[in-house]
């Protein structure tokens, strides 16, 4: 007589027709903290391939509670009303959770609640970037302490299997230096602005109707979401603690369409690219909109499209692209993960994996020093001396130039008129200083600077 449990699928023995009964027929008890775009994804993943999963488990996964705010906003199919509730005790304190996702958002109430679980030695599987670049290293700690795991496979470019290539399949290698679009959001408004034309509030409203952005798009557009998830990145790459108040962060707000234009006039694609790079004596972290040239792998990656460009000592390149953000993308990984914790806790050794996380402080070099190519667009007045004055002023800040445009006379009198200049190899204090200059700069006692200057980094990923 079969001792299964009586919700278990078919077949979920070991290979090899073992008897011993794995999890003593349990089981894996699930809660899900919030059932918005991911935890729908998750439920419905969940439901859709229940028989495969309790086969590589080996024993069924069963959702117990689902936490919302309201219940009357759950819309999804597979999401069972009675899981639903409101009371976090209620979840937090069932002794058949074994492990939470959790897919809610924010950093207090989640972070607080994923500390409860770990202290219950609970694992979690979170896709909250902005949790782990906040309070990553405590909750690393604690699932170490109490033999707990802690999946974050989501966290970082949705459906791309990026943490575990670099926690697992890299871990023999030396990050030298790593590229992403990491954010769906920015990728997608950009894709939209530079192909369709299309406007910037019209794109990002169109982003969030499907379900890309965060609940304040503020973190995507203001380049903070990508900016969280090279702070996990390195955590694993570069082994390095690092905060977000300490790296330089620019979104896509501030973009013109004239800067796509020029760029693409150039041979270039304007991407929002998050930088890594392994100096040995320090780290260099940026994120920040970024000329790529049109011929870059990074440049065809578009919409909602991902990607991450490793350069490992022993590899060299690798790129892995794919779905960034969306419901059933992000939820292939929180359930990669929910298979991985699962497992561990059905053979009864839950932590393992997480222990192989290793962080510690690192030095970050100074923004200043890092040294790229620039693409710099001065609104001028259309007179003469002006871009003697402008070549003059980077000069003096020791800065030289690789190419320089103007553009056709103002069609009305004393219109602005676009002078772009690209430079060659340069420190970002030096263009800072040159910008500085320039902007304070007069002929005949007229400032010839008619708005500010916009400064793009260029990258050859
Ligand atoms: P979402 O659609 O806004 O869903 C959030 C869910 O959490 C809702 O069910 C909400 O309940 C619940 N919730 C929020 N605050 C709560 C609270 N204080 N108490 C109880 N329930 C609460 O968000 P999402 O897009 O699924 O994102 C969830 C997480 O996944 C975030 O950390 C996000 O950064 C991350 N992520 C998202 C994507 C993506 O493509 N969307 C991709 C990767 C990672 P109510 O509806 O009742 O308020
Ligand atoms: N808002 C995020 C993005 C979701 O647009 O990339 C995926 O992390």
């Amino acid at each position: 007589m079969s001792e299964r449990h009586p919700s278990a699928p078919s077949d979920t023995s070991p290979p090899g027709g073992e008897r011993r009964r794995l999890h003593g027929g349990k089981p894996v008890g699930i809660a899900l903290l919030g059932c918005g775009t991911v935890g729908g994804g998750v439920l419905t993943l969940l439901a859709r391939e229940r028989e495969r999963l309790a086969a590589r488990v080996g024993a069924p996964l069963e959702v117990r509670r689902v936490l919302v705010r309201d219940p009357k906003k759950v819309r999804v199919e597979a999401c069972d009303v009675r899981w639903v509730t409101t009371d976090v005790d209620a979840v937090m304190s069932d002794p058949e959770v074994e492990l939470v996702v959790e897919v809610m958002g924010g950093e207090g109430l989640a972070g607080d609640l994923v500390e409860r679980a770990l202290r219950a030695g609970k694992s979690v599987v979170t896709a909250n970037k902005a949790l782990l670049a906040a309070r990553g290293k405590q909750l690393f700690a604690l699932a170490a302490e109490h033999r707990a795991d802690l999946g974050f496979e989501a966290a970082v470019g949705g459906g791309i299997p990026i943490i575990r290539a670099l926690r697992d399949q890299l871990a023999g290698d030396r990050v030298e230096r790593l590229f992403g679009i990491l954010n769906g959001t920015s990728n997608f408004v950009l894709t939209q602005m530079t192909e369709l034309g299309q406007g910037f509030a019209e794109a990002l409203a169109d982003a969030q109707a499907r379900g890309y952005a965060e609940a304040d798009p503020t973190l995507d557009v203001g380049g903070f979401d990508a900016a969280h998830k090279l702070l996990v990145l390195a955590t694993l790459a570069f082994g390095a603690e690092v905060t977000e108040g300490e790296i330089a962060i620019e979104g896509i707000r501030e973009l013109e369409a004239a800067d796509i234009e020029h760029a693409r006039r150039l041979g270039y694609v304007v991407k929002h690219l998050v930088v890594g790079r392994d100096h040995g004596d320090a780290i260099e972290l940026r994120v920040h909109p970024t000329l790529i040239p049109r011929s870059s792998v990074l440049a065809n990656v578009s919409g909602v499209l991902n990607a991450v460009k490793i350069e490992g000592a022993a590899l060299g390149p690798c790129v892995l692209s794919g779905r960034g953000a969306g419901d059933l993308p992000t939820a292939v990984s929180v359930v990669a993960d929910v298979i991985d914790v699962s497992r561990a806790i059905v053979a009864g050794a839950p932590g393992l994996v997480t222990r192989s996380v290793a962080i510690a402080r690192r030095p970050l070099r100074a923004a200043g020093l890092t040294e790229v190519r620039w693409y710099l667009r001065f609104p001028v007045a259309d007179r003469p001396g002006v871009i003697a004055k402008l070549a003059a002023a980077l000069g003096d800040a020791g800065v030289s130039i690789e190419q320089i445009e103007q553009g056709p006379p103002p069609a009305e009198g004393d219109a602005p008129v676009d002078v772009v200049i690209v430079t060659r190899t340069a420190r970002e204090d030096a263009i800072r200083r040159a910008l500085a200059a320039i902007e304070l700069g007069a002929i005949e006692g007229q400032p010839f600077v008619r708005r500010a200057p916009r400064a793009l980094r260029i990258e050859e990923p």
